[in-house]
């Protein structure tokens, strides 16, 4: 089974990563338990660089899967294909990763259906293995193996939310926008803009942050910031960048974009 090449999924470099709390701790005391783990957060708040992080602190390969409604439990596991000499089997990304014993990140898992969650069932719990039902073989996922799904708690409607069997398969980690002088730090380190600058930036998010659920389904997220702080960077006039990075993609609103660019305007 070890025709895969596993370096291609491994992070050869370190990859950025301020820890806000404790969160470095927890995740490896549940990798080191191989708990599957939930990252809980808005858009943009660094659990995907998170995961990264991790997966290259402890030496492991990461295979990312971004989920979305359409996809089906055969994108996940595997199916036959077609070729010249008749068919071939082709394993999916969590089946290449219960394998190779990499850290699988499932991306806004609850954009997937739920027939297709519960594949990811058996490998969660003490059986730790993937039933190939098509080609009648049953993985064990090897040692090093671990789930890693993301969540964002905002965007949930009865009709899109995990099953309790699903969510009570994974210990779950709160990611939030960081504290002011914490999301700074990371601007500069992300966009290289000077500290005073990034000041600023974060003082306008966290404005627009006040404004969620009063005509925002979110505030700007730390992603926006470091955007803002790269077009800054470039010599783009703050005013502009601003407004293309974190005013635009917000909302088409032309109130709220008011009301947001008088949020920049007060700042720069
Ligand atoms: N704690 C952090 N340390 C380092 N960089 C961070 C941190 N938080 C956010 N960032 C920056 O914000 C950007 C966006 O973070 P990331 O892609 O991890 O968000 P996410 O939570 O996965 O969002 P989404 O739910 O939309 O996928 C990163 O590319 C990074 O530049
Ligand atoms: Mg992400």
């Amino acid at each position: 089974m070890s025709d895969i090449d596993h370096t291609q999924y491994v992070i050869a470099e370190q990859p950025y990563y301020r820890a806000v709390a404790d969160e470095v701790d927890l995740y490896e005391a549940a990798y080191a338990a191989r708990m599957p783990v939930m990252l809980k957060g808005p858009t943009g708040c660094g659990k995907s660089r998170f995961v990264e992080h991790m997966a290259w602190r402890l030496g492991k390969p990461l295979i990312t899967v971004a989920c979305n409604e359409d996809m089906t439990a055969s994108d996940l596991v595997g199916r036959y294909l077609l070729d010249i000499n008749g068919t071939r089997w082709q394993d999916g990304p969590l089946t290449v990763a219960a394998r190779i014993g990499a850290i699988c990140y499932l991306d806004e898992v609850v954009e997937a259906r739920q027939d297709t969650t519960v594949v990811i069932h058996p490998l969660t719990d003490h059986r730790r293995n993937l039933p190939l039902e098509k080609k009648a073989e049953l993985v064990q996922a090897h040692p090093d193996f671990q789930i890693v799904i993301s969540y964002n708690p905002g965007y949930q409607s009865l009709m899109k939310d995990l099953k309790q069997s699903t969510k009570q398969r994974f210990g779950a980690l709160d990611f939030a926008y960081p504290e002011a002088q914490v999301e700074a730090e990371i601007v500069v380190h992300e966009s290289g803009v000077d500290p005073a600058v990034a000041d600023k930036l974060v003082q306008v998010a966290q404005r627009s942050r006040n404004l969620k659920g009063h005509g925002l389904d979110e505030g700007m997220s730390t992603r926006l910031l470091v955007y803002a702080g790269q077009l800054i960077a470039k010599g783009v006039a703050p005013s502009a960048a601003c407004r293309m990075a974190l005013v635009c993609p917000l909302t088409d609103d032309p109130d709220m974009r008011d009301t947001l660019d008088a949020a920049v305007t007060t700042f720069f």
